[in-house]
């Protein structure tokens, strides 16, 4: 798809959807949260790449993190995490960009993605991504990279997707990053069909 489109896409899902109306929506992103609590310093730097609308970023200004971004190509999303948070918007980073374009965004200890990365399904971009990361993490920093499962959906937002186990997004993100944990969610959408989500947890070299 070109990129121009894929932008419209997304604004066009912000625009016509209520936070709670999309089928990623989780009122509490526990799994996420827990893995970043676990894994990040506790004044560390964190990204949230595609974050969208999520409530994380809320969760995240709750701990005494140094530095808290989110990434994503809607604006409107982002408009609408922002209009949420009120006055705490102030104390985010908002990137509004590709992930597959964006050259530098600085350094973290922990890039989260909850639902992007399984949208590449060209391996260039795949490419621009993992180089990306690469080059955002310093090593011993955390790549989390939640994804549809093997038995996940193949399509979201009317988008081709691609499903990913331990040993397939290991293949993809190469030499940089080591495999460190993994773990399972069934997530349910908000009219309760079960979507069944990988969670890998990667370490930069
Ligand atoms: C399925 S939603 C997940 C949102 C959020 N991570 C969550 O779990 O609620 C995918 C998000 O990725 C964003 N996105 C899709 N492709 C992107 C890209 N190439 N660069 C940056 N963001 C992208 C979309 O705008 C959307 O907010």
């Amino acid at each position: 798809m070109v990129k121009t489109n894929l932008k419209a896409v997304w604004e066009r899902v912000y625009a016509t959807k209520g936070e709670a109306g999309v089928s990623w929506y989780q009122a509490e992103p526990r799994c996420s949260f827990e893995l970043i609590e676990s894994l990040a310093p506790s004044s560390g730097r964190i990204i949230d790449v595609g974050g969208g609308a999520s409530v994380l970023v809320d969760r995240l200004l709750d701990l005494p993190f140094a530095k808290v971004a989110v990434l994503d190509i809607s604006e409107t999303a982002l408009a609408k995490a922002q209009s949420r948070l009120g006055d705490r918007a102030g104390r985010v980073d908002w990137i509004t960009a590709d992930v597959t374009e964006i050259q530098d965004i600085g350094t973290f200890d922990v890039w989260h993605d909850r639902a992007v990365f399984h949208f590449l399904t060209d391996e260039s971009d795949r490419k621009l991504y993992t180089e990306l990361a690469a080059r955002s993490l310093p090593p011993g920093g955390f790549l989390i990279i939640a994804c549809f499962a093997v038995d996940g959906p193949t399509r979201c937002s009317d988008l081709d997707v691609r499903r990913y186990d331990k040993a397939s997004l290991s293949a993809e993100l190469g030499d940089a990053f080591e495999f460190v944990t993994e773990s399972r969610e069934t997530h349910m959408t908000p009219w309760n069909a079960p979507q069944s989500f990988f969670y890998g947890v990667f370490r930069r070299r």
